[in-house]
Formats: structure tokens, sequence, C-alpha cells
């Protein structure tokens, strides 16, 4: 019986899809319209029918740093202030559930919505999706974490097949969105576009309803990305709450629960779901959205995203007696946010070059001149060149602003190379032939490569895309008043074919075969040892931090306390960024060499020590294990290194478990091996060997060349082994693992 006797089944149908681009379908007296908007990392709140490409206009609001920047903050407590930013910004505009953030990792670097993403990693995406959720939630507004799931290109983005084994799946690609959906309880979680596995995402009974409900008990509501649906009852059947916008479909779902193919208790839970977010979200647009309180805060976060990546001969901070060309347009015009469904209408932009005249007129540098050296839309103007030319000549230090124009990278499509255009590069050479100090400073969302032009440089100052307060904070870490803080989220390599995704992405025929499996980001450089320009987690700062007192003590059945003091030994204070990385020796690795499982960011005076404590548990050391499809945590000692990026460890020590002490079922269809190592199977087949005539005195090389034969196929070597002789044998073995499990001796 229908739980829903009031709404008849065309109203139930109608709210499985908004109203129109922006709300979810009311329902007079039982369900009021929602009101959803984008977007991650400001609002983009648009007063009529609207767009989601990001063409038309939307209501002003502050424009924090895009995911990319935020990431490189490693501080979840900055994001969650920004989040409440967010979250206050969205109640004052009647909005109810802000379309962020974007937790798809970084697979390639040329992915063109990479600036929307936090990283390479699942660990750092988690934690810094995590308060931005948190943040967003606090005052009453819904977050819908998105693009559900293994959404890592662009290219072909409606149709793609990620084609991804389960074994990457659960270590890389679902992990973020598993701990954010566990921990923070988002009202929203959005499909993708794409296909996982050739199901589209949307339609994927596994993904939406086994996984994201039954295994993580999520509880909110599942939107489609916009125009992600192609068969509506398809969708409904596999979890999806609401299709956006409508495709005027509806009566496909009503016609489907009339012909028995779809049930109707299925509508009445979206009703359900919808209510319960409706009752979760309660917007003031009494309140004022307090626009210069957080265009401060837009600036702190902006700040903390800067990557110092070289400094050579203390470059910088800048001198106050130094006069200053600035040079490159993107000093007077920045990039702030990339282009598509997240752009934001700014509430007002700082260029980097009125904070640079503004620092001239504090007396914080002794003068700036400027020259825009080349045009953003890369057309030839020499004059340009040369102008930034002489600029350089007259000036103690050269600070260029290059970077990947807002036409190289946006949602939509990917990039082809990771190269910086070749104008600026060539204006780079002669500026160096002609400054005595050159700084670059960049501004991208995605990676670009720096190995090819760097050493013309004495610092580069990675600026990603930060913001409607990103030029202020650029000369803030310039000038000194403020330190970089900010770590590399994902690995700059040297050349982009070293790239683990090289020769497997954007795919083709629609599909794209992820054929690195896990070894994604710094897991392939670092466990194959492959030279790269700067490593995950990288970032200079304008000190230096010690690492001491390693201890990893017990804290319960498989759960550990990492713990170590960080200590500032320079004369200036900072930030230190301490990474905690588990592994598992192995000669012929299966697994990443290093995994990033815990950080925290530390703010320290010359001289002052902090203790930091990070947990460990058997799940940061367990492996995926598709034959049972469980986390596998085997006995045996791992290794925990502590340091400031994934190639600067400082600390290490190991752990060492019993594991979880899972014995697995034995079939007649397992191997010889297998039987031989069990720890149930193996005593009894050896006892059973040592009853056979002929068998029990088996040279080692025999049987070891009998060990890859599945144990049915021992019918066949006229040993007298018949089929019946082995079922009794796996039946007899398994009562006694059953019995091993109920002493509590094992588990399985
Ligand atoms: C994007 C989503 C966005 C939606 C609504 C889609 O094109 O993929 O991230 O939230 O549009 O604008």
């Amino acid at each position: 019986m229908s739980t829903h006797p009031r709404l008849d089944l065309t109203v139930k149908a109608s709210v499985t899809s908004g109203s129109d681009t922006w709300h979810s379908t009311g329902v007079e007296g039982e369900l009021r319209p929602l009101h959803l908007a984008d977007g991650p990392h400001g609002l983009r709140q648009q007063p009529d029918e609207g767009d989601h490409l990001g063409i038309g206009g939307s209501v002003p609001s502050t424009c924090f740093p895009p995911a990319v920047g935020l990431g490189s903050t490693w501080n979840p407590d900055l994001v969650r202030r920004v989040g409440e930013a967010l979250g206050g910004e969205a109640s004052a505009l009647g909005v109810d559930v802000v379309l962020g953030p974007g937790m798809n990792i970084k697979r390639s670097p040329l992915c063109g919505r990479n600036f929307e993403y936090v990283s390479e990693d699942p660990h750092v995406t988690a934690r810094i999706a995590a308060a931005l959720v948190e943040g967003i939630q606090s005052q009453g507004v819904g977050a819908c974490v998105k693009h559900f799931a293994a959404n890592n290109q662009e290219t072909d983005r409606h149709r793609v097949s990620a084609e991804v084994d389960e074994r990457t799946l659960r270590e890389i690609y679902l992990p973020a969105f598993e701990e954010v959906i566990r921990t923070t309880e988002p009202a929203m979680v959005m499909s993708s576009y794409n296909r996982l596995n050739g199901v589209y995402t949307s339609q994927d009974p596994w993904l939406l309803t086994d996984l994201l409900r039954g295994e993580w008990g999520f509880e909110g509501v599942v939107v489609s990305d916009w125009g992600a649906v192609f068969d509506r009852v398809a969708a409904v059947r596999a979890g999806l709450d609401l299709e956006m916008p409508p495709s005027g479909t509806d009566q496909l779902v009503a016609d489907a629960v009339r012909g028995g193919e779809l049930d109707e208790s299925v509508l009445d839970t979206v009703v359900e779901r919808l209510k319960r977010l409706q009752d979760r979200v309660r917007t003031d647009t009494t309140r004022s959205p307090e626009h210069e309180a957080h265009d401060a805060l837009a600036r702190e976060a902006a700040r903390e995203a800067l990557v110092l990546l070289k400094n050579d001969g203390g470059a910088l901070p800048l001198a106050a007696d130094r006069s200053v060309a600035v040079v490159g347009e993107f000093a007077r015009t920045p990039r702030y946010q990339g282009g598509g469904s997240s752009h934001v209408v700014p509430t007002r932009v700082h260029s980097a070059l009125d904070s640079f005249e503004a620092a001239v007129s504090e007396g914080a540098l002794a003068g700036v001149r400027f020259a825009a050296g080349f045009t953003l839309d890369g057309t030839e103007e020499p004059a340009l060149a040369e102008e930034a030319v002489e600029a350089a000549r007259e000036a103690d230090t050269a600070v260029l602003f290059l970077g990947l124009p807002e036409s190289a990278e946006s949602e939509g499509y990917d990039r082809t190379t990771i190269g910086l255009p070749a104008p600026q590069l060539e204006l780079l050479a002669r500026v160096r032939e002609v400054s005595e100090r050159v700084v670059v400073v960049l501004s991208n969302g995605g990676v670009v490569s720096v190995a090819e032009w760097q050493d013309r440089a004495d610092a580069v100052l990675e600026g990603w895309l930060l913001g409607q307060a990103g030029g202020a904070a650029v000369v803030d870490v310039l000038t000194g008043a403020a330190a970089p803080s900010g770590r590399l989220t994902e690995t700059i390599p040297v050349r982009l074919s070293d790239h683990a995704t090289y020769l497997n992405f954007p795919g083709e025929h629609g599909r794209v075969r992820h054929g690195e499996g896990v070894f994604v980001g710094y897991r392939h450089f670092d466990t194959l040892d492959v030279p790269v320009a700067y490593p995950f987690g990288f970032g200079l700062t304008y000190t230096s931090f010690a690492y001491s007192e390693l201890e990893v003590a017990p804290n319960g059945e498989n759960a550990w306390t990492v713990s170590f003091t960080v200590t500032n030994t320079g004369d200036r204070a900072g930030s230190e960024v301490a990474q905690l990385y588990t592994g598992v020796e192995q000669d012929h690795p299966t697994r990443p060499r290093r995994e990033l499982r815990g950080f925290a960011k530390a703010a320290l005076e010359p001289g002052e020590s902090t203790r930091i404590e990070l947990p460990l548990t058997g799940r940061d050391l367990s492996v995926w294990d598709p034959r049972d499809h469980r986390w596998s945590l085997a006995a045996g000692t791992y290794t925990v290194s502590v340091g400031a990026s994934s190639r600067d460890v400082r600390l290490t020590g190991g752990i060492t478990t019993e594991g979880d002490r899972y014995v697995r079922k034995l079939t007649k269809y397992c191997t010889v091996s297998e039987w031989r190592t069990h720890r149930v199977g193996g005593p009894v087949m050896r006892e059973l060997m040592s009853s056979f005539p002929g068998l029990s005195d088996v040279p080692e090389d025999l049987l070891r060349m009998a060990d890859s034969l599945p144990l049915i196929t021992l019918r066949t070597f006229g040993l007298g082994v018949t089929e019946e002789m082995l079922d009794l044998l796996v039946d007899d073995v398994e009562a006694k693992r059953r019995a091993a499990v109920e002493r509590g001796e094992i588990t399985g």
C-alpha cells in the first residue's frame, strides 16, 4: 500500500524531477520547492530561469579559491570557515542546497575541471571536502557532494565509460565520498555524467543503492548531474531521487508504476527523502551576506593556498628597498576561477598590480613598474614584450605573472598539454637575460610543467586560481606580510609522458581504461622512483622545520596513535604541513610504496615546538580484496613514514599486526598452493598427502609445479582422487574453519 495516500501517482512521479533548472518540484501542503545553486567556491544564484553552463549571469557573491586552492591550504579548519561563509551567503539568497564540493580525484593533470577538484589523493580530498560540507551545513543549508563517481575527465563526459577495477574504485575513487558521507551526512549526492564500467552512474543500482545507501548509510537525496539521465525509469529504480533539470518525462515514471515495472513504494521513498531534506534546511533571506568579511576570508584562504616551489638565494620575500618590474597581463587582469558551471560573479576583484601599488605606498616596496608583456588571447604583440624587457632591466627584481589563459582549461573539455604558452616562455628567457632576480608567479587551474623553464627563475610561486582576493594574497606572500604555507595536492611531473595515465587518457571509442589501477599520482611516481619536478605534499616556507621523537602507540585493536614533534628551526614564523604515510615493503609492488593517511598543519613561531598526534586504523593499512569484496588487513609489518612531502620522509617507524585474522573459505577450485598455505586447510592437506602412498615424499620442486593446479584437476592424474572425495574434504575443512571462527581464533 502506498504510504502517501494523499498524493496520487502523477504527483509522486512529478517530484522525481525538478520544476525548472534550479528548483525541485513542490507539492501544495506536502513539499516545498527546494532551491539549488552552484557552486563549490561561491554562489552562482541565477535570478531567472538560468543555465548550467556558466554562460548566463548570476547575483554577485564572494568568489573563494576554487578547490585547487582550498586543497592546497591543507587546512580543514580554514576550509570549514569558508564553508560557513558560503553557507551564510546561500542562506541569505534563499539557496537551500549548494551544489558542491566537487570531490573527483585528479587522475590526469589534463582534466579540464581539475581546478574544481582537490587532489590526486583521496585522504586529503576527503578532509578538505568534509570541512567544506560541515561549514556549509552549519548554516542550515545543504551541501551536495559531486560527481559520483569516477568522473575524472571532461572528454566525452556525457557518454564515456570509466573502466575501473573494483580494487581501484575502492582504494582511490570511492573512499573520499565514503568518508564524507559517513562523517558529515551531506544533504545531497550528485551522480556524474559518465558511465562506470558500462552503466550510467545516474542509473546504477549498485552505486546509488547498494553501496551509497546500503553500505554507507546515506539517507539524503541523490540528484542527477544536469542532463545526465537517459532512461528515467531505470534511474528512479536505481535510486536516483531527483532528475535535474526536468526532461519532461515524468509520465514515463508513472506509466512504469501502472505497468508493474516500477514499484510504487520507490516513489514514496523519494517523497520521504525530499521531506526529510526540506526539514533539514532552513534559509534566512533577512541575513546580511557579509561581503566585506568574506572578502577578507577569501584573501586569508588564498594566502594559505599559495605554494612556494622554489626560492633560491632568498629571492623572496622581496626586500622593502627593492624596486619591482611587475610583468604579465595576469597581474592586471587576474585569472582567479575556472570556466563552466562554477563560474561566480565576484563581489570585487583584487589584482596583484593594485596590491603592489598599495605596497609601495605603504613603504613595503621601493617602486613598481608594470608591463603587460603578452596578451591573454595569445596574439603576438612584440611591442609588449619589448616594454616588459625594458621594465625588467631597470628594476631590482622582475616578478613575472605567467599562466594559462581562460580558454586553456574549463569544464567541458580537457587539455592536451601541460605546457605554458610559448610566447610567455620566450618572454621569461628574455627577461632572465636582463634581470638580476626573476620571480615567477603562476596562474593555472591544472598543473603546468616547470621543468623546462624553472632554472630561469630564482623563485617560483604556484598561484593556482585563488578566487577574487588572489591578487592581494600573492602580494602579501611576495612581500612577506604573510608566509607561504600551501603544499601540493598533486605531483608536478617532469614530463606529461611520465604520468601513469599517459597511455590511457582520455580513452577512445567511448571508454577510458584506468590501466594504472591504484597507481594514481604520487602512488605511481614514488613506487617506481620516477623523477618528478615537485612531489606530492611539497611546498617551501620562509622558515625551516625539524621532526623528532616519533612514537607509534597501540590504541585498541588494530588502531594506533602516531605522534611526533615538529619544531620551527628558522627565524621566522611559519606553518608546517606534517604528513603521515603508510606502506608495506614488497619485492614486486602490488601496493603503492606510500599512501597518505593523515596530516596536520601547525603554525609555529621561531623556536616553537608542537607535538602532533595522528590516528591510524586497520583500514589505513588494508587493501581491498575483490575476491571476497572486503577490506583485508594481512598480518605483517607496515611502515609508518612522517615527513614534509611524499619524498621528504623525516621519521620512519613500523607497525606489526596480526591483521584481521580473516581466513577465506576453501573450495575445490582453489589451487594446491592456496590449500597448502591455508591456516585450516593446510594441516588437513598435509595429513592427507602423507596418507597417499607416493605423495608423502614428493620433492619440493615438484610440489611447486603442482601449486597452481586447482584441486579439482587432481581427479585426472591417476591418483585415485575423485570429486566426491574432494567434496568431503571441502566440507570437512569448512566445518573446521567455522568452528575456529566460532571460537574467535579467526574471522571469516
Ligand atoms: C556540472 C555540475 C553543476 C551542474 C549545475 C553541470 O554541468 O557538471 O557540477 O553543478 O551543471 O550547474
